[in-house]
């Protein structure tokens, strides 16, 4: 099969596509994916040069985010509701082939009205950004949220799933046409975070009040709070920008503020009773259209893999980046 298969740690620009990898094999409690289209992560880039927090021993093959249909000849473990010819996305180390062994538990059934494309990129994004609005933050309808990195994987879903909350939302993102998409997928309003004093435009825009919750993946919580409101929630969601933040915890007194993280990756472990509850509402949102997922302008075939990523590497992405692991993915069935 087609893979992106690391031998040796380099930059995946160095890697070139292996057209004869061997096919995976299932394990227990796994099922095997034929994949159509793949996501990818900052993350990928790191680990193919051995630099994550998370390295499978090589040989190994890239990419974590995936949809596809589980194979002909994929065995169904004990408890798994899939079947052979079914539509999934999910997560599963070497999701840049033509075939990944997945644990079923890391699957979810692909909504009809979505395709491949549109569900590579979910699996993550979407329960993380969901998660921190409503069970972290306590999002209520009328409120005002800022977005920073507004038009990035979790940010643009953050945008839609605070409008379908029924709060005001104010996106935050470095470019004019960052800004543009956060406004297409329903910021109100919009700010670029790269000009000195973004904070006071923030400030005027809700009158003096500042935000109730400030959506951040970037690394910006210190100058975020510059425009937060009494009783605010700040959610930490990731360091996009590269550095960890540290707070002087006056600033957190002063305003009478919340600062809570979210690290929705660890709930399968610590409050595994949560995640099918945050899908079943994600996936009610998405068929009745309140919210879609929303991909990069320009797809790749799996052999420009290096390409995709570069464009994450530089800055210039928006929404989900996806590859097309199989020439021709079927379309949605609606
Ligand atoms: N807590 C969790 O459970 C969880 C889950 C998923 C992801 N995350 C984290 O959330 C962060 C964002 O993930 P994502 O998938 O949204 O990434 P993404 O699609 O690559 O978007 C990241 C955005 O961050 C902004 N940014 C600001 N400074 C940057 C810099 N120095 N270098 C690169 N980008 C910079 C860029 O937007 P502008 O050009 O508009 O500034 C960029 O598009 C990552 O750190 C990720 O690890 C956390």
């Amino acid at each position: 099969m087609r893979a992106f298969v690391v031998t040796d740690y380099a930059h995946p620009s160095k890697i070139p596509i292996t057209q004869n990898a061997p096919e995976p094999k299932a394990g227990p409690g796994q099922v095997l994916v034929d994949v159509y289209s793949a996501g990818l992560n900052y993350f990928d880039i790191l680990q193919s040069q051995g630099k994550y927090q998370h390295q499978p021993p090589r040989p190994f093959v890239l990419g974590s985010e995936l949809a596809g249909r589980i194979s002909a000849d994929s065995p169904i473990p004990d408890g798994c509701p899939f079947r052979p010819g079914d539509r999934v996305f999910g997560a599963a180390q070497g999701a840049f082939a033509e075939k990944v062994a997945a644990n079923w538990q890391a699957l979810v059934s692909l909504p009809d009205n979505m395709t491949y494309d549109q569900g590579a990129g979910l699996f993550v994004t979407w329960p993380t950004s969901y998660e921190a609005l409503v069970g972290r933050a306590q999002l209520k309808p009328g409120e005002w949220v800022l977005v920073t990195a507004s038009a990035g994987g979790v940010g643009i879903a953050a945008v839609q799933l605070a409008k379908a909350l029924g709060a005001k939302v104010i996106a935050a993102a470095g470019s004019p046409e960052k800004l543009e998409v956060s406004r297409q997928a329903g910021a109100d309003h919009g700010v670029d975070y790269t000009k000195e004093g973004w904070q006071k435009e923030v400030l005027k825009i809700t009158g003096g009040k500042g935000v109730d919750v400030i959506y951040d993946p970037v690394g910006l919580i210190r100058d975020s709070l510059k425009c937060i409101a009494w009783k605010g929630r700040a959610i930490v969601v990731g360091f996009a920008a590269g550095e960890i933040e540290k707070l002087a915890l006056n600033l957190v007194l002063l305003k009478n503020i919340s600062i809570v993280g979210i690290h929705w990756g660890a709930y399968t472990k610590n409050e595994p009773e949560r995640v099918p509850v945050v899908w079943n509402e994600l996936l009610d949102l998405f068929s009745s259209g309140r919210a879609k997922p929303i991909v990069y302008r320009e797809t790749f075939p799996l052999e420009r893999t290096a390409d995709g990523l570069a464009a994450i590497e530089q800055r210039k992405t928006w929404g989900k980046v996806i590859v097309h692991v199989r020439p021709a993915a079927p379309t949605a069935k609606l």
